[in-house]
Parts: structure tokens; C-alpha cells; sequence
């Protein structure tokens, strides 16, 4: 395994270049083969392990939760301690279940930061979230207020890094910026939609009127550039699982860019001997940016496969191919 620091100052962190996905584990995934993806994982390294308050709550019509509940067992019966990094979020957790984070969700207001960040650490078992994540934006609260709140929390040390998710960058430097002038802690981790393939970008939906505000574009790109304290964490690397599956690719991703690139995600595969979904990772991985891929697996085969891409060493001139690909 390799590992990369994430976030600044007490409470930056080593994790590996990997994260795990845990979205689907104690829903879709059931208890068993989750417990042993994470025991594989951990036992190859891996220490970052990403979940949600709200996972996962379409699966049942609910408000989710079930993920969280399945770490916070795996822990206990592991006795797991500070070496594995948790991540979860708030903000995207439906008020009711049968709603959805798209007309109900719970936001990011003083009060829900205070009261989800504690219903997180009881299902997890935690007394400190090593990262905490605004997983996605809330304009109805001003974002002076959201700021002091996950400020407060660290300052009491129930929460270590702040992180965001799926909010417009212009909305991200704000809340930094507030933060910097208040002398509190602001996002460090940026969780963005991120992989080779590119979806366009002006395809409304109901997340996210303005276009798709969830995926890293350029703009995020030269955020990154410019701020070296910032981690992307990528997630749906592989497109959920798009690349060996290719009927499950969105039609944000119809159009002339995608062939392009798949052609030259092949021939790198084709020369390594590696698979497109570990070229993939591998890219993320080595990037000139710090990106860090984070994805889910349902198998241990498709878990092996992609902790097997940590050790695929692209060429300077694959990179700069796949790079250039349109
Ligand atoms: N911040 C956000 O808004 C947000 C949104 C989405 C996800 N996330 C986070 O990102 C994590 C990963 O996202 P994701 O699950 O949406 O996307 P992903 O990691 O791109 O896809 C995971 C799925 O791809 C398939 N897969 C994985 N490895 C494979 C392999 N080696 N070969 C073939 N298929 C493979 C599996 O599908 P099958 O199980 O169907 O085989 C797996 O469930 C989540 O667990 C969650 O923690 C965050």
C-alpha cells in the first residue's frame, strides 16, 4: 500500500491511496461479505474508509444509516482503533423516509451539524469522526452559520478534518474564506464525482440545477493547483463499474470525448497487461493533483483487482496520452 497525508496541522492524517466505499455495505452488500471486504482491505493496507448518515436510504425507502450501523459493528467486533480514518457526511439525510435529499434533506444548519454529527458517532462508535463532510450545499442557512458549527465541533474534538461534497467551488472558497477570517477550520477534503471518462457538464438534474455541479471540472482542477493544503477524494472512480459494463454509463457521458478516451484507456491496458478499471485508479492515483480514488466493491475479486492498481506505474507518456485524450 502507499499513503498520502490528507487535511493540515493536529489532526492531518496518513491514509492510503485507496479509500473504501462503504455506500452499499449493510443495504445492498450484505453483513458478511462486508465484514470481509473490510477485514481484505485492511489487512492490504487500506485505512480510509468513506460512509454517509444518509447511506443508504433509497435502498429501503428509509433515511439510511445502515452503513454507518455495519462499520460501527465491524469496529466492535475488530476492535478497531485510531489506525483506520472514518469518513461520513451530513446534509444529504431525507427528513422522512420515502423523501429524498433532493426535496427534503436535512441540510446543513447549526443544529443538524450539532445533532447528525452525534447520531453519526453513536452508529459508528466513535467519540471523534476523523473527517466530517457538507456532502452537498445548502442555501437556505448562511454559510457563516454552517461554518461556525463544524468549527465548534472541532474545537470540542468530536470532529478532526472538515471536508465538502458537491458544491460549487465559488461556494467552497466562500467557506473557506469565512473560516480563515473567524480563525476556524475550514474544508480540506474536497469529494468530488472523478474519473477518466468526463461527463458534459451541461446537463441539468435535480441535484443540481445549475449543471453538474457533483463532478471535479476544470475549475476544481485549478482550485487544487493553486491551494496545495486541498485533497480531492474522487468518488464513483469507476463509474460504477461503467468500464467492464458499459450499458450502465449516464448520458451525460454521450458524447464525442468518450470514445476518445476509451480508446486510450485500452491501449495503456493493452500495454501493461493491467485492466481498464486499474489503468483508471492508476491515474488517479499518480496524478500530478492530489487525487485520491475512493470506490465501492461488492466482491473480493473486484476488491483485489483494484487494490492491485496501487502498484501499476504508468509511464510519463501514458500519462500525458490519457491526459490529452478528447
Ligand atoms: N459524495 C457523494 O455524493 C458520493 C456519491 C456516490 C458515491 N460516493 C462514495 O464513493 C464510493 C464509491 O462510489 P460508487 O460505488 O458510486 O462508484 P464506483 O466506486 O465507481 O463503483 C463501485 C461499483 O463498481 C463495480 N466495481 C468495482 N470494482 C470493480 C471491478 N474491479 N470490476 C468491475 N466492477 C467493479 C461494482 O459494481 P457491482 O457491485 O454492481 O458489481 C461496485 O459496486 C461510495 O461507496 C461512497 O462512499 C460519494
Amino acid at each position: 500500500m502507499k499513503y498520502r497525508t490528507i487535511g493540515t496541522g493536529p489532526h492531518s492524517r496518513e491514509v492510503s491511496v485507496l479509500a473504501l466505499g462503504a455506500m452499499l455495505f449493510g443495504s445492498v452488500t450484505d453483513e458478511k461479505t462486508s465484514f470481509a471486504l473490510l477485514d481484505r482491505y485492511v489487512e492490504a493496507g487500506g485505512n480510509f474508509i468513506d460512509t454517509s448518515d444518509n447511506y443508504a436510504f433509497w435502498t429501503d425507502g428509509g433515511q439510511g444509516g445502515q452503513s454507518e450501523e455495519l462499520l460501527g459493528r465491524w469496529r466492535r467486533s475488530r476492535g478497531v482503533g485510531d489506525e483506520i480514518v472514518f469518513a461520513t457526511k451530513l446534509g444529504a439525510r431525507p427528513l422522512a423516509p420515502g423523501t429524498s435529499y433532493t426535496d427534503n434533506a436535512e441540510g446543513l444548519s447549526a443544529k443538524v451539524i450539532r445533532e447528525s454529527s452525534e447520531r453519526s458517532r453513536e452508529r459508528l462508535g466513535l467519540e471523534r469522526l476523523d473527517l466530517l463532510y457538507a456532502h452537498i450545499d445548502d442555501h437556505t442557512v448562511p454559510q457563516r452559520e454552517t461554518v461556525e458549527a463544524f468549527g465548534a465541533l472541532v474545537a470540542e474534538g468530536t470532529v478532526g478534518l472538515l471536508g465538502v461534497s458537491n458544491q460549487a467551488v465559488w461556494r467552497v472558497e466562500r467557506a473557506r474564506a469565512l473560516a480563515a477570517a473567524a480563525g476556524l477550520p475550514g474544508y480540506e477534503v474536497l469529494q468530488y464525482q472523478h474519473s477518466h471518462l468526463r461527463p458534459r457538464t451541461d446537463v441539468p438534474d435535480a441535484l443540481f440545477p445549475d449543471g453538474s455541479l457533483g463532478h471535479a471540472g476544470a475549475e476544481l482542477a485549478g482550485y487544487l493547483r493553486a491551494e496545495p493544503a486541498l485533497t480531492l477524494v474522487a468518488y464513483s472512480p469507476l463509474l460504477k463499474g461503467a468500464y467492464t459494463r458499459p450499458e450502465r454509463l449516464p448520458g451525460d457521458y454521450d458524447h464525442p470525448g468518450t470514445p476518445a478516451r476509451l480508446a486510450v484507456l485500452h491501449e495503456v491496458a493493452r500495454e501493461t497487461g493491467a485492466t481498464v478499471n486499474q489503468v483508471v485508479l492508476a491515474w488517479q492515483i499518480g496524478h500530478e493533483l492530489p487525487i485520491l480514488p475512493l470506490a465501492g466493491v461488492s466482491s473480493p475479486a473486484q476488491l483485489e483487482e483494484n487494490l492491485a492498481a496501487v502498484d501499476l506505474e504508468l509511464s510519463a507518456e501514458q500519462r500525458a496520452r490519457l491526459d490529452a485524450a478528447h
